[in-house]
Order: C-alpha cells, then sequence, then structure tokens
C-alpha cells in the first residue's frame, strides 16, 4: 500500500463488484438508446475504463474535460471548462461518469452544459457520493458508494495530481496534505 494513506475505503475487488452492478443497471435502462457516455477528466479516467467494460449495449464514448479544485482538497468554487465533449449530443442520451459529487457545483455546470445542447435526456454515474458536502442541490442517478466527509485519494482521484492511478481509494494522512 502506498505509504500516504492512512487507511483503504474501497478495494479494487470492491470497485470491480460496483462496475458490474451499475454496468448491468445501466444496460437494461438504455437498451435500445445507443446513449454517449461522457466521462468527466481527469478524476473519471479509471471509473471510465472499468464501468463502460461492463455495459451490454450500443454506446458511443467522449471525455469532458472540467475542474474546479487545481490540485487542492477544497473546491475553488469557479469551474474551468478545458475541454468540450465533441461528439453532436443534441438529441441525444447522455450519461455523465464522474467519480466523484461533493460540493456538486461540477454537476450542476454539467446541467446546465448538456441542456445548453439541448439533449434527450441527461443523467450521472458517480463512483463516489459525498452527501455531506453539497453546496447546491444535485442528484446522482448511479451511484457506486457514498462517502464521509474525508478528503479521500486513488482510482482517479488527485492531491496535487498524485494518487490517481491507486488501484483503491483511500484516505490520506493528515500530514501529507498540512505540510
Ligand atoms: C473533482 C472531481 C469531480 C469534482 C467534484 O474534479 O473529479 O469532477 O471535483 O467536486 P464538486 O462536487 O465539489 O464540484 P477536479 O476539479 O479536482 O478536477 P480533476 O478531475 O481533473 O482532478
Ligand atoms: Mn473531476
Ligand atoms: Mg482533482
Amino acid at each position: 500500500m502506498n505509504n500516504d494513506i492512512e487507511r483503504v475505503l474501497f478495494s479494487q475487488e470492491d470497485i470491480q463488484e460496483a462496475c458490474r452492478r451499475l454496468g448491468a443497471q445501466i444496460s437494461r435502462d438504455y437498451e435500445g438508446k445507443k446513449p454517449v457516455v461522457v466521462g468527466v477528466l481527469k478524476g473519471a479516467i479509471l471509473f471510465m475504463v472499468d464501468l463502460i467494460k461492463e455495459m451490454d449495449i450500443m454506446t458511443e464514448v467522449d471525455f469532458l474535460d472540467v475542474s474546479s479544485y487545481h490540485g487542492g482538497v477544497a473546491s475553488t468554487g469557479s469551474i474551468t471548462l478545458n475541454r468540450e465533449i465533441e461528439t453532436d449530443i443534441s438529441g441525444r442520451h447522455v450519461i455523465i461518469v464522474e467519480d466523484i459529487i461533493d460540493t456538486g457545483l461540477t454537476l450542476q455546470y454539467m446541467l446546465n452544459y448538456l441542456n445548453a445542447h439541448h439533449v434527450a435526456s441527461a443523467k450521472v454515474c458517480t463512483l463516489l457520493d459525498k452527501p455531506e458536502g453539497r453546496k447546491v442541490t444535485a442528484k446522482a442517478d448511479y451511484v457506486g458508494f457514498n462517502v464521509p466527509n474525508e478528503f479521500v485519494v486513488g482510482y482517479g482521484l488527485d492531491y496535487q495530481e498524485f494518487y490517481r492511478n491507486l488501484p483503491y481509494v483511500g484516505v490520506l494522512k493528515p500530514d501529507v496534505y498540512s505540510e
């Protein structure tokens, strides 16, 4: 285990199981709808890869890059759009894939973006949901796990751009970010 991790919240096996459950559920709900699955860079990279492999339907894949934490432990509150979706999503069913929903600001921004592009429907699938962190009303449609109000890293989630490559989700030792 990485030395900076205090404890593991969700192991590789836990995550794999969640991907199977969510992939099966989405496949049932979107059968025949040919959705566009949109991964949110960079945090959602690992979850996106594992989730789409568990989806047994015709689907397109694209990415959107938005950020607001800029490496830190708290949202700056201002969202930067670094890359738009390339697919013509007008009239399409879109599924946003996120690693975590915390304040809800990023999700709120993306739902406005999708509405402005006249999608047929928009839903979000997140690996982690931190309901206690909300600053705006934002609801995830598909959730892997709820997490407590602690800063978590791994499996795509970063602190100062590091730890994204850990195959599990864990809590950072406090001295790592108080240094
Ligand atoms: C993180 C995370 C989500 C968002 C959730 O992204 O990956 O996209 O913040 O937080 P919120 O609900 O408080 O808005 P971040 O801005 O760190 O960019 P990154 O994915 O490139 O790390
Ligand atoms: Mn992100
Ligand atoms: Mg980040």
